[in-house]
């Protein structure tokens, strides 16, 4: 069976207190009020993952992970952080291409592309994210553009590497905006992401990847999404912020 995977991703939001507080808070909730099977991962700011990892050390089905990293293996790269040093740190995911760093920071997919080789080559899993702006929904255009962004970024690597990719399908019109794709409208991206690997690699390959949904999940339309055959999880922003509400999100998953 597929691996389902909640991740909470926080943004530039946090301070210290405030996330050791949270992490405490979601870990105590998911001992003692959660059965599923779904893995747990805290996506922290950098300069909290060291210690967000010491905390859950312990706890079989919650993980770190890092919001970004370097393409380079080390060097002169002020301010930069590479994959190494986030797996020295205890981390298991990073997401590559949030549509944050694509708008803000102007990374292309070639870019990203080396950024997933770089988590790759450390044993970690990219979470790589993907998803089209509304003025390209409503022009027709997110087959395209989704294809592009998978193919681009992903499809140079092997069977193997690709069978540790975690893909996250975020509509840009849906972060952080309250509106969320409707089931339909996931699953149909869904389907359509799975068949693009499918179609280049192999339907067992297709069928091992997890694929999340992210964008405006709350812990009210997240059982509905979850239902979904290809929605395997969510990449959770907003919603991840409040321990009730994103463990309230997490038992939505059976
Ligand atoms: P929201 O859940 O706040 O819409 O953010 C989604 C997201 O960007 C997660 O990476």
């Amino acid at each position: 069976m597929r691996k389902k995977i909640i991740a909470g991703n926080w943004k530039m939001n946090k301070n210290f207190e405030e996330g050791m507080a949270l992490v405490s808070e979601v870990s105590n909730m998911v001992k003692d009020e959660y059965s599923g099977s779904a893995e747990v991962v805290f996506i922290p700011p950098f300069i909290h993952i060291n210690a967000v990892g010491r905390m859950i050390s312990d706890a079989k089905n919650l993980f770190v992970g890092a919001q970004n990293c370097s393409n380079h293996a080390s060097g002169a790269y002020t301010g930069e952080t590479s994959a190494s040093m986030l797996k020295s740190c205890g981390v298991s995911y990073v997401i590559v291409g949030h549509s944050e760093r694509r708008q803000y920071f102007n990374e292309s997919n070639d870019w990203l592309a080396k950024k997933v080789d770089a988590v790759l080559a450390n044993d970690l899993n990219p979470i790589y994210c993907c998803g089209e702006t509304l003025e390209e929904r409503e022009s027709n255009q997110h087959f395209d553009v989704l294809k592009k962004q998978i193919s681009e970024g992903l499809f140079h690597l092997d069977e193997a590497g690709m069978r540790k990719v975690v893909i996250a399908y975020e509509p840009v019109w849906a972060i952080g905006t309250g509106k969320t794709a409707s089931t339909e409208q996931a699953q149909e991206i869904h389907a359509f992401i799975r068949n693009l690997i499918s179609e280049k690699y192999n339907h067992e390959t297709a069928q091992s990847i997890t694929i999340q949904y992210g964008g405006s999940v709350k812990a009210d339309n997240a059982a509905e999404l979850f239902a979904a055959p290809d929605i395997d999880g969510a990449l959770v922003g907003g919603a991840a912020l409040q321990s009730r509400s994103f463990t309230d999100i997490i038992k939505a998953m059976k």
